[in-house]
């Protein structure tokens, strides 16, 4: 390690060191808080202002994101969040957590993180460390941001040090919180790799190093196409067990006892979430240039994409048998985050059921109490609010859909009031009557 990196190593143990957070998200926000925990002080950025402005004035944009030790940090000085981005020069680590998106033709969308770095490079100076957060392909960090912080003039390995290590979260599980999660980390060459663990240790309890960013990258779509492929597995599955009778979710409840060789996974109304729909199509647009098709992701895609048209089929069919069309029957969509018990509503399969059912001339109510209105969206545009449900209400509709089981909702009321339910989320027994699994 040279003397700007020996530098840099020592600020880092001894808690001087300032950590700059770019990006205030659902990533972005936790890391910001757990460094602070540990007693660094922090500078978060982001170009959205009303999310400094909302941190500052000690509110959370997050619903299960607790933002009160921010109090005691700015009252201390100790953070501060801006869209100043000059102040990335008092930064000794700068950490990355952007979004990226697919463009409409399903390609990478890397604009996110190439703004932000266009941002940092004016400020970047001796001795920072920069780490790339942002789930992407292989070979991000190598080809895009490497060359284009050498431009600066300041060598990557001697002047800055530059690392990739994907974030894991499983938002509103609270049997893991950001220190407790293992992270895996590789950077560009030893002393990045050198310093890229030694700063994440300070605040996560395990760190897991790679040989190098592309590994790291690779590692994180590992994780994410693994989960896509196996909740299509369950999807196709479930459509199976359906027409064979058969309740899927007692069939994974009785598979789950194997204590080996067996992880459960479980069929829904489609995928949603910022990660799981869009990362492996990341690889797989990166594969190309590499000449491999990545046939499994197509597949498990497409899988799980059909999944909101099978649901729609199953709420025509559960009406049909109760003498009743789609077209004018009043469905009240139950949830509409994409999982339970958090108000993310990012690719969520229950707009997409919404559009449909709207589409086919439903009379359409949602009532969900995390997401109270829906918000803008990019590819959406509903103007619905969410209406309180009890007894009465649920009894005026012609079919209840579970989109999202949250737990707030009072499932025994919901099922002794409700004419008729479909159920893709395993909330019920399916009785074909009266309650119709989808
Ligand atoms: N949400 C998750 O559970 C999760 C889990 C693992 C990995 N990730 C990955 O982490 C990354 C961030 O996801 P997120 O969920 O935190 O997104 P998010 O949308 O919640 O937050 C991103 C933030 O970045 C800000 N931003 C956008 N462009 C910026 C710029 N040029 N400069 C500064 N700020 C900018 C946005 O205003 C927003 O506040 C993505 O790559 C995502 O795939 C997310």
């Amino acid at each position: 390690m040279n003397e700007c990196g020996g530098k840099l190593g020592s600020k880092i143990e001894s808690r001087e060191a300032v950590i700059g957070i770019i990006g205030l998200g659902y990533v972005g926000l936790p890391l910001a808080l757990r460094f602070l925990e540990e007693r660094f002080p922090v500078i978060g950025f982001d170009i959205d202002s009303r999310k400094a402005d909302c941190l500052l004035g000690g509110k959370s944009y997050i619903e299960h994101i607790d933002i009160s030790p921010l109090a005691d940090a700015i009252a201390k000085r100790r953070f501060d969040a801006t869209t100043d981005f000059s102040r990335i020069a008092e930064a000794d680590a700068i950490i990355l957590c952007v979004p990226t998106p697919l463009n409409k033709n399903r390609e990478p969308d890397l604009s996110y993180v190439m703004n932000s770095v266009e941002s940092v490079l004016p400020y970047l100076r001796a001795g920072q460390l920069i780490s790339l957060e942002s789930t992407t392909y292989p070979g991000t960090t190598s080809e895009e941001l490497l060359p284009r912080i050498e431009e600066t003039g300041l060598k990557v390995g001697q002047d800055v040090f530059l690392v990739y290590s994907p974030e894991r979260e499983d938002p509103a599980n609270p049997n893991f919180t950001t220190r407790t999660i293992p992270k895996v980390c590789g950077g560009v060459t030893d002393a990045c790799n050198e310093l890229g663990k030694l700063l994440y240790e300070q605040v996560i309890d395990q760190v897991v190093p790679v040989s190098s960013t592309s590994a790291a990258e690779m590692v994180k779509i590992l994780e994410n196409t693994y989960r896509a492929v196996n909740i299509a597995l369950v999807n196709e599955l479930k459509v199976v067990a359906n027409r064979m009778d058969l309740d899927i979710f007692e069939i994974i409840r009785a598979a789950a006892t194997k204590p080996f060789g067996y992880t459960a996974f479980y069929p829904g109304p489609g995928l949603g979430g910022h990660c799981i729909p869009i990362d492996p199509f990341y690889l797989t647009w990166k594969a190309r240039e590499y000449g491999i098709n990545t046939r499994f992701i197509e597949l498990a895609g497409e899988v799980n994409t059909s999944m909101p048209d099978y649901v729609i089929s199953k709420v025509m069919d559960a009406l049909n048998t109760h003498g009743k069309s789609l077209q004018g029957s009043r469905v009240l969509v139950l949830g509409l985050s994409y999982k339970k018990n958090v108000d993310d509503m990012r690719e969520s399969p229950s707009v997409v059921l919404i559009e449909k059912l709207l589409e086919k001339g439903a009379e359409i109510a949602y009532s969900d109490p995390h997401v109270p209105t829906i918000p803008t969206m990019r590819k959406h545009q509903l103007d619905f609010s969410s209406i309180e449900i009890d007894r009465d209400v649920v009894s005026q509709y012609d079919c209840v859909l579970i989109s999202t089981d949250h737990d707030r909702f009072d499932w025994d009321m919901i099922r002794e009031s409700a004419a008729l339910i479909v159920d893709p989320r395993g909330v019920y027994q399916a009785d074909g009557v009266k309650i119709w699994r989808a």
